[in-house]
């Protein structure tokens, strides 16, 4: 399945379920001066959400262009990019954390094929509702791993606005990447890659960072198109599925360098081309 595929079906599936396909906006906010750059799908719905705007629909789906300067530092890894795009569904005061979990299970088991085995679910240290929901569709106890609000407490985008809880879904490339026996699908080495990020948008966190629940409960997801396309395409790393190959062999052309040989300029290589394909969408 190419990128652009799974793109596709994904907004074609959340169609099926009563969503409002609506275009990406832009990567510079309008009329969010809490925010330089688009950093999620949920931003251009921020007024939704406080109930400042009424949505064309309760149940809205994109796929969003994204960039998030947090993770420069990071890239040429295998996990981050600047610029990416965020495929999402988000419930405006409709359904909730049951159908949110069910539906994403559903994508991803029957749409996307992605085995069960090779799948983890992470939620909110005291979510035991989310937990409930997952243990119902057939996730076993021990695949659900319960974490803080570093990893799973999301938002806001900015200074102030909403969040929530979340629950992600993290897909395992096998105990041979493991970094020892208390790796878990919040730990960093590589082992796990986190594809689908589920936030129960219950609150909104003003300046002082005090939370206030939000006139309604919401739903706001988060897939990554280019880590899924990894997963889906058998792949280790984005750079070689069909979404970056294209990109890299053009750089391969341009240095005279082939990709593959050498670890260090392998790196500087994947820098080049995220870098280039981010810069391109920014200058657009
Ligand atoms: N807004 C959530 C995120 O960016 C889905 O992970």
């Amino acid at each position: 399945m190419t990128g652009d595929e799974l793109r596709e079906k994904y907004l074609i599936f959340f169609e099926q379920k009563g969503h409002k396909r609506i275009e990406s906006s832009s990567l510079i906010p309008h009329g969010d001066p809490t925010l330089l750059l688009t950093s999620a799908g949920m931003v251009q719905f921020k007024p939704y959400f406080t109930g400042e705007a009424v949505p064309p629909s309760p149940r809205l789906a994109s796929c969003q262009k994204c960039f998030r300067t947090t993770d420069i530092g990071s890239v040429g890894n295998f996990k981050h990019l600047t610029f990416f795009e965020m495929l999402g569904n988000f419930s405006i005061g409709d359904y909730f954390k049951k159908e949110a979990i069910s539906w994403a299970w559903e994508f991803v088991l029957d749409w996307l094929k992605i085995p069960k085995e090779k799948l983890w679910i992470t939620i909110f240290l005291d979510d035991d509702e989310a937990s409930r929901y997952w243990r119902e569709i057939g996730v076993s106890a021990e695949r659900i791993v319960r974490c803080g609000e570093k990893d799973n407490f999301w938002g806001p985008a900015g200074e102030t606005g909403p969040c929530g809880p979340c629950s992600e879904i993290h897909y395992d490339f096998g105990e041979q990447h493991s970094c020892g026996p208390d790796c878990s699908p919040s730990c960093g080495c590589g082992r796990f890659l986190e594809i689908w990020n589920l936030v129960f948008t219950e609150y909104y966190q003003d300046a002082q960072k005090k939370r206030t629940p939000l006139p309604r409960k919401n739903i706001d997801t988060g897939m990554g198109l280019e880590r899924t396309a990894t997963v889906i395409q058998g792949k280790r790393s984005f750079y070689d599925t069909d979404l970056f190959a294209p990109i890299i062999q053009r750089v391969s052309q341009l240095t005279g360098r082939k990709y593959g040989d050498n670890e260090k300029a392998d790196r500087a290589m994947r820098i080049v081309a995220e870098h280039g394909r981010a810069v391109v969408f920014l200058i657009a």
